[in-house]
Order: structure tokens, then sequence, then C-alpha cells
């Protein structure tokens, strides 16, 4: 199956790239950069760090859109340090970014792929939107998107919104009404995906480059979760998309219409979604509402500990 990533690494997107790679039944075809968690230009080096660890330097890498559509970038050095990947001591990168533009790539490579392409946005959604909309053909290329975004209950960066879909609203509420299969996996699934110190300790045992560097990843971004939820590590978001790509099912969803607000005052970038059908709009999305937190902890340490 082929995956294109669309992120902001970040902490636990980096996670959700080493989880991917260690199942080469998926083939990822790029990764595609957005702003969010950092400036752009910190995003795209954090992906290509992390490629640089796993030695898989193969992997295209390409640079998106400098900020969300309509506004000024928001970014969230409190939850993943100035670089946005705070931590570890970072290799330096040996191979650079492809010089085609993330929009241009992630709309050539559905449009020249012979079968479908799974859509794996872990940021703010400015890529795939300006994607969809400068190249509505891609639709029909497109086998699903799984994004890690919203939330049916509380948001996480106001009590309204998650900050994937808070970043860029116009944005994920273009992606929402595009008419293409999505599955969201937003903080109702994350917030229960929960890793431990115990979890930790596994990791750290395992004693490779790659688990020496997650668990310097997890240390650092553990500091905020312990700090503000009282957590032990936290939850690895991004991660939990993947696992429900690898896994389907693992992700228990419903679906619903979900619709995103844009110019509420309190609530910019709530996703607002339809639970008990009031609204009589059309599902557009399988909104994830449960996890198998035990079988996604196994598969994430199985993957970390495949790595030599
Ligand atoms: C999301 O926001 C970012 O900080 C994380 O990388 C994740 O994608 C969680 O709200
Ligand atoms: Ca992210």
């Amino acid at each position: 199956m082929k995956v294109i990533l669309d992120m902001d690494p970040g902490h636990d997107d980096a996670l959700a790239i080493l989880l991917v790679l260690a199942h080469p039944e998926l083939e990822v075809v790029a990764i595609t950069c957005c702003a969010g968690n950092a400036p752009l230009h910190r995003t795209v080096m954090n992906a290509r760090v992390v490629l640089e660890v796993v030695g898989h330097q193969d992997v295209p890498v390409a640079k998106g859109l400098p900020a969300p559509l309509l506004r000024p970038l928001q970014t969230a050095p409190e939850v993943h340090g100035a670089t946005g990947l705070d931590g570890p001591v970072p290799p330096e990168p040996s191979v650079p970014p492809v010089g085609e533009h993330a929009v241009r790539l992630l709309a050539r490579l559905l449009l020249e792929s012979d079968e479908t392409v799974t859509l794996i946005p872990t940021g703010p959604l400015t890529n795939i939107a300006a994607a969809l909309r400068m190249h509505p053909r891609i639709s029909s290329n497109i086998e699903r998107i799984v994004l890690m975004g919203g939330a049916v209950g509380e948001g996480n960066v106001t009590p309204s919104a998650e900050f994937n879909i808070w970043v860029d609203p116009e944005a994920a509420a273009v992606v929402f009404e595009a008419g293409v299969p999505i599955t969201m996996v937003g903080l109702d699934v994350t917030h229960q995906a929960l890793l431990y110190d115990r979890d930790l300790e596994c990791i750290r045992r395992m004693g490779t480059r790659v688990s020496t560097f997650a668990c310097e990843l997890l240390e650092f971004y553990s500091r905020f979760h312990r700090g503000r939820y009282g957590w032990e590590v936290g939850p690895v978001h991004d991660a939990c998309a993947v696992a429900e790509v690898l896994r389907p099912g693992i992700v228990q969803t419903r679906d619903m219409y979900v619709a995103v607000e844009t110019s509420g005052v309190h609530t910019r970038g709530r996703t607002v979604c339809d639970v008990l059908g009031v609204t009589g709009e059309r599902a557009n999305a399988a909104v994830g509402l449960a996890i198998d937190r035990d079988a996604f902890v196994e598969l994430l340490l199985e993957a970390l500990a495949s790595y030599r």
C-alpha cells in the first residue's frame, strides 16, 4: 500500500515516521512538510533528521506552504521546543529536500500512481487543502485520508480546538468538505493511547541508535504532558493515525458529519461532530472514538525493536 505522510515534525510526528518505516508493507512515497509545531524550515529539517537516523534517506522530503491559508502561523515551542524536535542531538542530514514543491509533488504522485494512495496528515492541513483545490482530479486517486486532528470532546490548544485544526481551520474545512473518505483520529482517541514510564523503560533497554533517539524524544516530550496533565509520558498522537493504517480497526470509529468552525470567537478550529445525527447532513468522516491502547503500544514497541 502506498502512503504519503504530510506532517510538521514534531516529536509525535517523528515517532509516526519510525512506526511506518518499520513496516515495509507500506511504501512511503514521500514526506511532505507543512508548518505547524515549528516553522517550515525546521519541520523539513526534522523530517530529514529522522530519515537519517533510520537510514531511509531514499524517502523524498518536500517543503510545503510556509503558513496557513489565511492566517499567520502559530507554533508549539512549549511542547516541542524551539527546534520542533528538542531532545536528541540530531545528526546532519546527508540528503537535501527535493526541489519540487510539496503541493505539486503530492498532486503529481497521486496523478501518476496506478493505484490509490493513502494520505496520512499529522499536521495542519494546509498542503492537503491546497493540493485538493489546485488539482481536484487527485481526489479519485486518494484511497482515504487518515488524519490526526480534531476532537469530539475537549481541545488541547483552546477548550474547543485541537492544535492541527486550530492552526489552519480554513484548510481543514476544505479537506472535510472535499468528498474524500476521511478517518479522523482526534484527541478522543490519542488521549487514550498514553505511553507510561514502563514503556519508556522498554524502549531504553533496546539500546540501539534508533531506540535511544526515540527515548530522548519522548523524555523531552513528556515534560509538557507531565506538567499539564500529570501523565507519565503522554500521547503519541500522530503515531495513532499510522497505527490505524497499519491495523485498520485498531481505532474504533463512527461515521458522522463533521463541520470545522472557522469564524467562532471562542471556538475557532473546533471540529463540530454531529454525534447524534441531528443536522441531517450526510456523514463525511469516520470519527475515531476509542483505540485499543495495548495493541497500539505493542505495535509501536515492536516497530522500535525492529531497528538494529
Ligand atoms: C497534534 O499537534 C501537534 O503538536 C502534534 O504533533 C499533533 O499532531 C496534537 O494536537
Ligand atoms: Ca504533528
